[in-house]
């Protein structure tokens, strides 16, 4: 696996040279970044888990140290201020290490407002990204829209960097997804699936990027199923799982469907979503509008559902009509890097624009046209979700629908597929689909 290490010089080259523009886009002179603050729950003295700052997380594989800030000043090293409090109630971050030590002018603090004399001069030529509670005397994030929309469109253009963590993370929830699968083949509850998931990752609820879905029988239906049912159905019969990773602040982002009697009807019907699937992943290429690659999925999952008898009426007709989002009712996926749900999906230039989504597909995330350097997920699936058959019947669509198919499914729930592709200058890399096949 590429060790991210030697790559991360240039990475840092190519943050600061986004940095220079961005700041002369907003006609400023200084980007600080505060990582974060602490949240204190309501009428409580406890606080809900630390997440990072992504626009800070972006510079430093940092991800819990509060109350800590980068300064980068072009023409300048980037400075990072480093609380490292004196607290025996708390394990305190470790100091600074690896490999990123090297390039950054490096203070400790041991109180937050130790940061204030270290900030550049006048905040007023600051760009200050953070949330309103990193305030710190004049230094109130501002947010300038140039400057972050610049940095987030760029964003969408992985470094080699970020690439191999990319890959760090796949390797991580591969290893939690064989760990799920036998603890599912073995008859255990979601909970107890969830827990087989995070002791093969390594990572809990604070670390993974997105709470897990672990899915079984009808509940493979519910698109964000996350309430892990203490007890195993008897029987269990199909499980969905969505669970990823994190490493160095990258999100995995990775489904799978099984079922238990592997020569069923249902099974086969995972057989065709899988192979659809990588056949879309394939299709993840330079120049391709991914709203084309999202109506293209919804005329193959339509098609596959016509071969097994669930739908009466051709792929087109269930596309024009609707049929076909009752089934597969959410986008074909989404840009993913330091958040699970990328920033930047919609974005049309780095200096704004938005570009909308198809005209009856309201849940996509990404309609940019793919290009090299981008990851995106792939995600098709089928479902059998009962409120939404119960629209298409009151929607006068009743007779696109063969209904004993769908009772025979329903027991099921559903079928997602999901992996994460980088598109290239040439053919597609699919992060995901060689570590399964070497695990
Ligand atoms: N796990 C959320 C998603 O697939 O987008
Ligand atoms: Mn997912
Ligand atoms: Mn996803």
């Amino acid at each position: 696996m590429t060790d991210p290490a030697p790559l991360y010089a240039d990475h840092l080259r190519v943050l600061m040279q986004r940095a220079g523009t961005a700041l002369e886009r907003g006609g400023l002179d200084h980007l600080v970044i505060p990582s974060g603050t602490q949240h204190a729950k309501l009428f409580d003295d406890q606080a809900y888990p630390f997440f990072v700052n992504p626009q800070f997380k972006a510079w430093l594989p940092l991800l819990r140290v509060p109350h800590s800030w980068i300064v980068y000043t072009p023409g300048q090293r980037p400075k990072l201020i480093f609380l490292q409090p004196f607290d025996y109630w708390h394990a305190v971050p470790d100091a600074p290490s690896g490999w990123w030590v090297a390039h950054f002018d490096i203070h400790i603090i041991r109180t937050p407002d130790q940061a204030l004399p270290l900030l550049p001069g006048d905040a007023a030529r600051c760009a200050i990204l953070g949330e309103p509670q990193s305030t710190l005397g004049a230094f109130a994030p501002n947010n300038p829209e140039a400057v972050v929309q610049y940095l987030e469109y760029h964003r969408s253009y992985k470094t080699p960097y970020e690439v191999a963590l990319m890959r760090q993370a796949q390797q991580l929830a591969v290893r939690g997804h064989r760990a799920a699968e036998a603890a599912f083949r073995a008859g255990a509850s979601e909970f107890a699936i969830h827990m087989a998931y995070c002791a093969a990752v390594g990572q809990d609820a604070n670390d993974l990027p997105y709470g897990n879905i672990i899915a079984l029988n009808e509940h493979c239906a519910v698109l964000h199923y996350t309430e892990l049912g203490r007890t195993a159905p008897a029987p269990s019969r199909s499980f969905l799982i969505d669970a990823g990773a994190d490493a160095g602040g990258y999100a995995a982002d990775i489904t799978r469907t099984y079922a238990t009697d592997t020569g069923s009807e249902f099974q086969a019907l995972i057989d065709a979503v899988d192979q659809a699937q990588q056949g879309m992943c394939r299709a993840v290429r330079a120049g391709t509008d991914y709203r084309q690659l999202h109506i293209d999925a919804h005329l193959t999952l339509a098609g596959i559902l016509r071969d097994f008898d669930v739908l009466k009426v051709s792929p087109e007709a269930a596309l024009a009509s609707g049929v076909s989002a009752a089934f597969f009712p959410h986008g074909l996926g989404h840009p993913i890097g330091l958040q699970v749900h990328d920033v930047a999906g919609f974005a049309a230039s780095d200096h704004g624009g938005r570009i909308e989504r198809p005209q009856g597909h309201p849940y996509l995330r990404m309609t940019r046209v793919l290009e090299p350097g981008m990851v995106v997920t792939i995600e098709p699936g089928l479902y059998f979700v009962d409120m939404l058959l119960e629209e298409l019947r009151g929607n006068g669509h009743a007779d696109a629908v063969n209904w004993s198919r769908v009772d025979a499914f329903r027991p099921y729930g559903g079928i997602r597929i999901e992996d994460e592709v980088l598109c290239t200058e040439g053919e597609a890399d699919n992060l995901t689909r060689p570590v399964f096949a070497a695990a």
